[in-house]
């Protein structure tokens, strides 16, 4: 990937649905699949492969996976998170190639989150590995939780996150992504762990997944980026949170990665006029959503133009 470019990787479905208590139809979900695919997003996740009892709002993953797979005319990159071997089993006969291993670096939020130790993560993580023997086409990303602060534990120590990365790419994974599960971090920790990251392990494809739960998702995204990570997870109006961590909000929102993104000439693919449609599809069906977008706020700066036009001096010489 060059320089001048970023992947915003869609995880309204996923995250933001999520954290709505009330179950969303699959035919809407569709709806918002085809929506997000027309603004020119072609990283998708569309949903979780949990326990229904634990998240019912995905008790129709395997129905909706097939039903987007059938029409993915973009052919856009399709994950799902899966938080053990069942839901990755379940993922690959639903025909879903990308998995979203997820597991948090702080024994207390895997145990909230999953119900398992990191240990007995790491475990499941190797089974599911295993499963490329049968599936080769598999793509396995791990997703980091709480790698910048627990709401349980407080801050990680950096090393803690490289031990367990330093495990993964053992095992053979290739695809890691650092999450501010709560948005405790700030952007000075954000450059640190991302560097040290990027250094260490130059072939791994580091994507980050922030939350602006304090209001710094945005900088915190600029300093990913900065550092070298160009994949960053949006979440469109900034739905989001993760039900199991106490005081978890919103994601970064996409329309304000966008804008910040292409204002500052870095290229995202994604077209803001078709990207707002969306949100406004959203809201026609369910009316109290709550965004959290500065650009579905204010808007886009009209007219854009130069930001100053040189004006003739007041008096001659
Ligand atoms: N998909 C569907 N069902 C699953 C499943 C999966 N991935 N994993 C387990 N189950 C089922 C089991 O088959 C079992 O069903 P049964 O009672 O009918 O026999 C039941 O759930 C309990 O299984 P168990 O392995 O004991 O799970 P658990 O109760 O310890 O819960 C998780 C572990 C991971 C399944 C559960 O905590 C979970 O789904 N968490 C979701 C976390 C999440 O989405 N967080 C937000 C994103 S970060
Ligand atoms: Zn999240």
């Amino acid at each position: 990937m060059d320089e001048s470019s970023v992947t915003i990787r869609e995880v309204m479905l996923r995250d933001g649905l999520q954290n709505i208590r009330q179950f969303i139809p699959t035919e809407v979900k569709i709806e918002l699949f085809r929506l997000i695919v027309a603004s020119g997003l072609k990283d998708i996740e569309i949903t979780s492969f949990v326990s229904p009892g634990a998240v019912p709002q995905f008790r129709d993953a395997p129905q909706l996976a097939q039903a987007i797979l059938k029409e993915n005319p973009e052919g856009a990159k399709i994950s799902a998170l899966i938080p053990n071997l069942k839901g990755a089993q379940n993922a690959l006969k639903s025909g879903v190639r990308r998995l979203s291993f997820v597991m948090s670096v702080s024994e207390s939020h895997n145990f909230n989150n999953v119900r398992r130790t990191t240990a007995e993560s790491v475990e499941a993580l190797k089974k599911i590995q295993d499963l490329k023997k049968d599936y080769p086409d598999m793509i396995l990303k791990v997703g980091m939780a709480v790698v910048f602060g627990c709401p349980f534990e407080g801050k990680i120590r950096p090393q803690v996150t490289l031990r367990f990365i330093r495990q993964f790419y053992h095992l053979g994974c290739r695809n890691i992504s650092l999450a501010d599960t709560v948005g405790f971090g700030n952007p000075k920790e954000v450059r640190e762990v991302s560097r040290l990251c990027v250094n260490e392990f130059p072939d791994v494809t580091f994507g980050i997944h922030l939350h602006n739960t304090r209001g710094l998702g945005l900088a915190n995204a600029f300093t990913a980026y900065e550092s070298g990570i160009h994949i960053l997870d949006g979440s469109i109006g900034g739905l989001g949170g993760c039900p199991f961590a106490p005081g978890a909000s919103g994601n970064t929102s996409t329309e304000d990665l966008v804008f910040m993104f292409e204002d500052m000439g870095v290229r995202t693919g994604v077209n803001m006029d078709a990207l707002l449609k969306v949100s406004r599809y959203f809201k026609s069906v369910k009316r109290d959503v709550c965004f959290t977008s500065s650009i579905l706020e204010a808007g886009i700066p009209i007219p854009r133009g130069t930001l100053t036009t040189p004006s003739p001096p007041l008096l001659g010489p």
